[in-house]
């Protein structure tokens, strides 16, 4: 029996919705139904599952608005945010529709026959969403999945399941077949637990954090089960004496500040090189205040609330009486779980506001000595997902970018996440990669076939 389970706004704090929540019977048998299309699905020409997939992406960005909209009153986000959210999924599907006709195996050269290999799909992949990008998290997990031949159970945040509710319903409208793509909403500890459980879920795509990535690796382990892990982050953008410091400064809080922070790839720690450290910090102040933290719906919002009271109450467990703050930007009063954008300097590598992953719009500012001091504390972290490197030098761009131990880094810019480039973490940041050309190899199993030419 399903549970129910409401929906919070969180720029007001109102309930918005009910939504049932699915038992462990339920997804078993969204799991057996989703095994039955495997068989069929898989067996769509690769013509037809190309186009299927091409007519959903249409269906997404007939509905880019609607989606939008429920994004921002589900998880708050900015509506621009939102906006990009949802043509992210549609751009996702369109890219991996190419992948059906282009699924080559190889032709190797052996004696007394022919060697081939096959790229065969896995069967039911079971995809787990965090609350922090609910649409286009669920994306590069269901795209490159379906478009490999296999069927996707999804598995929302609890806190954020519309807008897949809704992608779900997009998919049978575009004429996907019942059963292919299946949204099952509900607990973590339910839902999320069968998909790692239920021997008929063949891979786990999971993006959340460390802490439960690390128990799906242990339950996946059981049935030496396959799993894509995207986890947390604690990203440094480094800023050398030689960058456009002006440029480095007034981007940097569209680089952590984003989503409200609750971003895996925030550049939460900036390192400054010691000689330009003051002046830095005087460039960086006003940009911070400038951040227009404002009611989510509107135009011209960049960050809005954080996506819960509890969420927010943890955030701010971090600025206890130890911790200096520099100085913070705004933010609305009232309802909703706002918090402003904020600066700390913390005493030493070792403070907590330094090395733990904090998913709110804080960050935390140390300067360094030289290029090795700053790879040394970039890498001082269980993690490693993004980055950012500023300077005009471009070998010594590239040399650090080559020294961070981190999978997405960026020079000169903040940008991390382009669907046809490969998107991962290092370390406890996670384990194989989303997105870009070789993804759906990842929901494949590559079979060897020989076949005898001597008779
Ligand atoms: P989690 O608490 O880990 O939740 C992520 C998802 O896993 C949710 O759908 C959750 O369900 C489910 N889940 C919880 N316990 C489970 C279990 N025992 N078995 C199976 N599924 C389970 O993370 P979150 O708080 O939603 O998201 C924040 C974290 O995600 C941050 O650490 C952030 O860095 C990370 N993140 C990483 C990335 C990438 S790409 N690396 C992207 C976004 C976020 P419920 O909703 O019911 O809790």
């Amino acid at each position: 029996m399903s549970t129910l389970h409401d929906l919070v706004n969180p720029a007001t704090g109102q309930r918005l919705r009910t939504v049932a929540s699915a038992s462990a019977e339920q997804t078993d048998e969204a799991i057996a139904r989703a095994r039955q299309s495997f068989l069929e699905w898989r067996e769509v020409s690769p013509a037809d599952r190309a186009r299927l997939l091409r007519r959903f992406a249409e269906a997404v960005d007939a509905h880019v608005e609607e989606l939008a909209g429920l994004e921002v009153a589900n998880s708050g986000h900015t509506i621009g945010n939102a906006r990009w959210e949802a043509g992210n999924v549609r751009d996702v599907l369109a890219y991996y529709s190419a992948t059906p006709e282009r699924l080559f195996g190889r032709q190797i050269p052996v004696p007394g026959g022919v060697d081939v290999t096959f790229k065969e799909p896995l069967g039911v992949i079971g995809v787990i969403v965090p609350w922090n990008f609910p649409m286009p998290i669920a994306g590069w997990g269901f795209a490159p999945a379906l478009a490999a031949g296999n069927t996707v159970v999804l598995k929302p945040a609890e806190l954020t399941p519309l807008t897949a509710m809704r992608l779900g319903e997009l998919a049978l409208e575009a004429g996907l077949p019942e059963g292919v793509l299946t949204v099952v909403p509900g607990k973590g500890s339910v839902v999320g637990q069968r998909f790692v459980d239920n021997p008929q879920v063949r891979k786990i795509c999971f993006t959340g954090s460390t802490e439960v990535g690390k128990q799906i690796m242990v339950g996946a382990a059981e049935q030496v089960k396959r799993i894509t892990l995207e986890l947390g982050g604690k990203s440094a953008n480094i800023i050398f004496d030689d960058a456009d410091l002006q440029r480095a400064a007034a981007s940097a809080p569209y680089g952590v500040f984003d989503n409200a922070g609750q971003d895996c790839c925030a550049r939460s720690r900036i390192l400054v090189q010691r000689g330009v450290f003051d002046r830095f910090m005087e460039l960086f102040e006003p940009a911070v205040k400038a951040v227009r933290v404002l009611d989510p719906a509107e135009e011209s919002a960049e960050m809005g609330p954080l996506i819960s009271a509890a969420h927010r109450e943890r955030v701010s467990g971090y600025l206890d009486d130890t911790v200096e703050v520099a100085f913070r930007g705004s933010a609305p009063q009232g309802e909703g779980f706002w918090m402003p954008p904020t600066v700390v300097l913390p005493r030493d590598e070792r403070d907590r506001v330094w090395r733990e992953e904090i998913f709110g719009p804080v960050v935390a500012v140390l300067p360094f000595e030289d290029e090795a001091d700053a790879v040394a504390k970039a890498n001082d972290s269980d993690y490693g997902l993004s980055g950012s490197i500023w300077t005009r030098d471009v070998g010594r761009a590239l040399r650090v970018a080559r020294a961070v131990e981190s999978g997405n880094l960026s020079v000169n810019s903040h940008s991390s996440v382009r669907y046809w480039t490969p998107f991962g973490g290092y370390k406890q940041s996670g384990l194989g990669r989303e997105l870009g050309p070789d993804a759906p190899d990842a929901f494949t199993e590559t079979k060897n076939v020989f076949i005898a030419t001597d008779t």
